[in-house]
């Protein structure tokens, strides 16, 4: 408005021909154009930067909601860490329900992983029971490297692997025929070596599940001995995993204190010594020294009473305490 009026009254001025006026009303003229130029100039510039906070506003969101996408795809988790935070509402809500879909998909995978888990133990259970000599082996040993891995003080999460391992350590053995598994006299070499190929059936069973890969070691590697003399790998020492070493005790202490088909259970006092003899050579010193700790506190009652409230399905009607296990 000042502006236009100051225009008017300089186009009259110009009107009236006077040489000092004509000078005077270029030089307001040019500065009237700069200032035009500059105030433009300004506006332009101002407008693209709301233009550019405006586009930052809405592209910065949906760049780490394409981001979160990405790492998805790339890890294989759909996680329920979606931005919500943008000022566009859709964008928001499409965050909202990728969120949803990550829950859902999660509690899906976490059920599908509990049924699986529960389905290979109840075939590791029903392959105990087919022998009725085994059955309810896998949960005492269970019960007993827990207790184990409990009295070392190992973290929680690793005594729970072992305690589940220890329950599927067998798996492998549905590769192998009623003929042989139940087999009452010794077996051939062809047998045995028949026998032995259940740790590594039992490795490609677990491989089959991805979350399972945990027990693995323990499946595998359950007969390796301390001094290198066991398989399928003839591991030593350190070279096999803690858990597989516990477990190998209590399966093979499992194994000495009940009857099997072709013997009777070793008396209590003669399985302590088994144990004593071959600590260094068969077992673990360490675990042997744990384990005979805690037989020698009687805490033999409790963990057999801890692995009876897990299966007591498993375990043959006319069993006592020390009835008829085996590995
Ligand atoms: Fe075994």
């Amino acid at each position: 408005m000042v502006v236009g009026a100051t225009l008017f009254a300089v186009s009259i001025a110009a009107g009236t021909g006077a040489p000092g006026t004509t000078l005077g009303l270029k030089a307001v003229g040019g500065s009237f154009r700069s200032l035009f130029v500059m105030v433009g100039g300004g506006m332009v510039l101002l407008a693209l930067a709301v233009a550019a906070l405006a586009s930052h506003s809405i592209t910065r969101p949906f760049r780490r909601l394409v981001y979160a996408l990405n790492e998805s795809e790339k890890t294989g988790r759909l996680k329920p860490e979606f931005p919500v935070d943008s000022s566009v509402h859709d964008l928001n809500r499409l965050a909202e329900a990728l969120n949803g879909a990550a829950r859902s998909a999660h509690m899906s995978r976490t059920e599908l992983d509990r049924t699986c888990l529960q389905f290979i133990e109840t075939m590791s259970q029903a392959l105990d029971a087919r022998d009725p000599y085994t059955a309810g082996h896998s949960i005492r040993v269970s019960a007993y490297a827990s207790a184990v891995a409990t009295e070392m003080r190992l973290p929680a999460r690793d005594v729970e692997i072992i305690r589940i391992a220890a329950q599927l350590h067998d798996v492998g053995k549905i590769g192998v025929p009623d003929a042989v598994l139940l087999k009452p006299g010794g077996l051939t070499l062809e047998e045995y070596n028949l026998v032995k190929l259940h740790t590594k059936t039992g490795r490609r069973i677990l491989e089959r599940v991805g979350k399972f890969e945990e027990f693995i070691p323990v499946v595998e590697l359950h007969h390796e001995n301390y001094d290198g003399s066991g398989y399928p790998y003839g591991l030593a020492g350190d070279l096999i995993p803690l858990s597989a070493r516990i477990v190998h005790v209590a399966d093979s202490f499992d194994a000495m204190t009940t009857s099997r088909s072709y013997r009777m259970a070793l008396p209590l006092q003669a399985a302590i010594e088994e144990l004593e003899n071959n600590a260094g050579g068969q077992f673990d010193p360490e675990i042997t020294e744990v384990f005979l700790r805690l037989i020698a506190e009687g805490k033999q009652e409790e963990i057999l009473m801890a692995a009876d409230r897990g299966v007591v399905d498993a375990m043959p009607a006319s069993s006592n305490r020390f009835p008829v296990l085996q590995a």
